[in-house]
């Protein structure tokens, strides 16, 4: 079976009716059993918003001062949650479970890039996190302050974010694929006294640098705030240490006390800041709470995922990405989960690895992105040898989806090939701001619908709507908007409330409805969602969010070449939508090899500026680019070019009409 084109995945959702709903053994079995169930959630919450709320806080966390009050409006769209109360998000994922069953159940089995697997227990887990947090404190890291987090998928990054939370520091996890100059960025950005690296990372058999890739970070200058740099020896290769900045992460925990008492905070204090891509060339840092997010943290493990307490979780996303925090280093933990956490990449040794950790590991909840499924599918396609097949998934009972739209074919050939035609997929759309999933199927509800991300979930009040905010009805397509707050929500981003205001909460809407960012339709019949992407200048390559404008940024700041860039974003089979970028540089218009010669330094450039993610996997190369009078670049014409349709578009206000056929030639 192949996967269709993303153009012809638009088409067939459109016309998708195969309903899948769930057996009545699994709606029987589920927590949230049939559709009755959640339609009196959803009522329930519609009548009364702040008791529904308060009483999930109360049920769900350990308050070390409980909260009186539910939600603050007064500073809307600054929103406040449980704001009185008080609690640590280290004791409700660890210390709550010491002392009942779970303490000695396996809180994660974490799976090395060679194979080899280590188990830690609740009781093993709440040692390491306290004695590390012991070791931060020592060094004079405090409640409030900010710590980058530079690290591999490894039990020691979940302990890192961890331990910050334990002493009330603010963590902002970095993505280990992200550049030295990113890293700067966000250091200063979030004015962060220390960083937690490993000197390298293992995937796919390689050893990578991180800890060089801070010290570089470092030396591009403005990153006096930190005071501390500790090193995690993830492997025996040497790395630079800097004698009174940096130390070894076992060595300062060695010498640290064995305990640490958590440091309760209120509740509206920031747990981390996770910078991602929006519309200006600025990363935003979004600015999470600590009673909310982890609220829905815990909640959403439960619901979505149907949790038991035999269950065996894996959720494949990396701690550098939202997904890898809410359900990896936070949501699994607050809700006693037995976790998978995998340091490699799916296709070591083979394509066929995900499978093999499967059955090894008897995994009942796996959760990916449809990125890694098609890549999958085209290497099983290609050898039988890694076709999920050869692997007994019989232990699978859920499975999940998550970070950009997945085609209907996809959904099919996961059903089908890894779900056994008896595992309900949830298809989760959720982002970095909403802390947790918003739209999903429920596994022992939902009637399932292949490219759909069927219903909100009690609670959440999504809707779509015009520019100005006005309903629309089902069936027509508009812009994704939650029309009340939710506990999980961004709080505001970091440094920049205005940016916060303006981003999320537009005036033409009221000023206090969240709008996504992404366009989305109902289904006239039975009212479910369909995202249909983004609707500002934002991408989505391999799940992973991408801002035109950074790119564009990063092009033109090669200023002995480039004199002006524009990106835009192509559908593709494998990765969701590709990069193309056109380039005008400062010298003539280059063509054949020496065309191809510059187009690989741009890419390896952007490389360099952001991470090897945001490499253009097309350049084009033109005298100009198409401009309105005004001089607006015209991107719908360069969306078409990059997609290598036909112009049907009147082209005669362009200056100069030839330079599309320019830009439409393939390197
Ligand atoms: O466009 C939507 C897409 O991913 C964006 C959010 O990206 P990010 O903040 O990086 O978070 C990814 C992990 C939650 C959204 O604005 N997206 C996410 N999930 C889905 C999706 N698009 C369609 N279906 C989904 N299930």
């Amino acid at each position: 079976m192949s996967t269709a084109t993303p153009q012809s995945n638009i088409e067939s959702m459109l016309i998708e009716n195969r309903v899948f709903p769930p057996t009545a053994a699994t709606v029987k079995a589920a927590r949230i059993s049939g559709m009755g169930t959640y339609n009196a959630m959803c009522a329930a919450a519609e009548k009364d918003f702040e008791g529904f709320w308060a009483q999930l806080a109360h049920d769900n966390l350990s308050w070390k001062k409980p909260f009186t009050e539910v939600l603050d409006e007064s500073n809307a769209p600054f929103y406040k949650w449980f704001a009185d109360g008080e609690l640590n998000a280290s004791y409700n994922c660890l210390d709550r479970h010491l002392g009942t069953p779970t303490e000695n159940k396996k809180a994660i089995i974490f799976e090395a890039d060679d194979g080899q697997v280590t188990n830690v227990t609740y009781k093993q887990l709440h040692a390491k996190v306290s004695q590390f947090a012991s070791a931060l404190k020592a060094m004079g890291i405090k409640k409030g302050d900010r710590v980058i987090i530079y690290m591999p998928m490894t039990v020691e990054g979940v302990v890192a974010m961890q331990a910050c939370a334990r002493i009330g520091a603010t963590h902002s996890v970095v993505f280990g694929g992200f550049s030295a100059k990113s890293l700067q960025e966000r250091i200063q950005d979030a004015g962060a006294v220390a960083v937690i690296t490993a000197n390298y990372q293992l995937r796919g058999g390689k050893e990578l640098p991180l800890k060089a890739v801070v010290d570089e970070g470092i030396a591009l200058g403005g990153c006096e705030s930190i005071r501390n740099v500790i090193v995690y020896q993830r492997t025996a290769t040497a790395c630079n240490m800097v004698a009174g900045r940096d130390s070894l992460m076992h060595e300062v925990t060695a010498k640290a006390a064995a305990t640490c008492e958590p440091e309760f905070v209120g509740a509206e204090h920031p747990l981390f800041i996770l910078y991602t891509s929006g519309s200006t060339g600025k990363p935003k840092g979004v600015q999470h709470s600590t009673g909310g997010y982890l609220l829905w943290a815990k909640l959403t493990m439960d619901w979505t995922f149907d949790l038991q307490k035999s269950d065996v979780f894996w959720c494949t996303a990396d701690i550098g990405w939202v997904t890898g925090h809410t359900y990896v280093a936070y949501g699994p933990l607050a809700a006693g989960a037995t976790q998978v956490i995998f340091e490699g990449v799916p296709t070591y040794p083979n394509a066929g690895r995900f499978w093999q950790m499967i059955e090894k590991h008897k995994v009942t909840i796996f959760y990916t992105a449809p990125t890694a499924i098609r890549s999958l599918i085209k290497a099983a396609e290609g050898d039988e040898k890694v076709h999920p097949a050869r692997s007994d998934l019989s232990s699978l009972r859920i499975l999940g989806s998550v970070g950009e739209p997945i085609n209907p074919e996809a959904w099919m050939w996961y059903y089908k090939n890894v779900g056994g035609e008896r595992c309900p997929i949830v298809d989760t759309f959720w982002q970095t701001e909403t802390g947790g999933h918003m739209i999903t199927p429920l596994p022992g509800a939902t009637p399932l619908v292949p490219g759909s991300c069927t219903l909100p979930l009690p609670g959440i009040m999504a809707a779509i709507v015009d520019e100005t905010g006005k309903d629309l009805p089902n069936g027509a397509g508009g812009m994704l908007v939650v029309k009340r707050p939710w506990p999980a929500m961004i709080r505001t981003i970091w440094n920049d409330p205005e940016r916060f205001k303006k981003s999320y909460f537009p005036e033409e809407m009221g000023g206090n409805i969240y709008l996504a960012g992404d366009g989305a339709v109902r289904n006239a019949d039975n009212g479910y969602f369909r995202i249909t992407g983004r609707i500002d200048d934002v991408l989505n390559v391999s799940g992973h969010r991408m801002g035109t404008m950074e790119i564009e940024s990063a092009l033109v700041a090669h200023s002995a070449l480039v004199a002006e860039a524009a990106v835009v974003g192509r559908p593709d089979d494998l990765t969701g939508e590709a990069i193309v970028a056109f380039v005008v540089l400062k010298r003539s218009r280059p063509t054949g090899d020496e065309a191809k010669a510059i187009a690989k330094e741009l890419r390896d450039w952007v490389g360099k500026q952001i991470g090897p993610i945001a490499k253009p996997k097309d350049i084009r190369f033109g005298d100009n680019l198409p401009k309105t009078r005004s001089g607006k670049i015209m991107r719908r014409l360069l969306r078409g070019i990059a997609k290598g349709e036909a112009i049907t578009q009147d082209t005669s206000t362009l200056e100069n009409p030839a330079i599309l056929d320019q830009l439409s030639e393939n390197l």
